[in-house]
């Protein structure tokens, strides 16, 4: 880690009193440390709208197993992208519905072309895809 640097900011005190209520619901230790959390969330995401850049992601998909070919076809797309897909886990949620998080490492781009595919397939009830870093 390099070496911590102080600086000084400026903002409007009511923007700060609703920065302050935003630290306390975080329940975060300090006004550094979220401000450190923001920092690190923003310029991640800025790196992910950079196609060329790469990335880890989860994609957490919940779906109905009975609904036609969903789950061959779930299998099928990730074993074409053997290359990003790094693992998932499977957990069987009731009789119909199963809750899957894949673990995705790659090319921003793909991995964003490839969420779409696997999100985009009939009998899926909810699918994120939470970028966990970018460089
Ligand atoms: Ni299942």
């Amino acid at each position: 880690m390099s070496e911590v640097v102080r600086f000084t900011v400026s903002l409007e005190a009511d923007l700060l009193e609703r920065f302050d209520a935003y630290c306390q619901e975080g329940q975060f230790a300090t006004r550094s440390e979220a401000i450190r959390q923001l920092l690190r969330e923003s310029l991640t995401t800025q790196a992910w709208s950079d196609d060329a850049k790469d990335a880890v992601a989860t994609l957490t998909l919940v779906y109905d197993h009975h609904k036609g070919s969903l789950s061959d076809r779930l299998r099928d797309i990730q074993h074409d992208h053997v290359n990003v897909v790094v693992s998932s886990m499977h957990v069987h949620l009731d009789h119909h519905h199963c809750l899957e998080v894949i673990i995705l490492r790659g090319r921003a781009a793909e991995l964003q072309d490839l969420a779409s595919k696997l999100r985009g397939l009939k009998g899926i009830h909810g699918g994120r895809l939470v970028v966990a870093s970018a460089d």
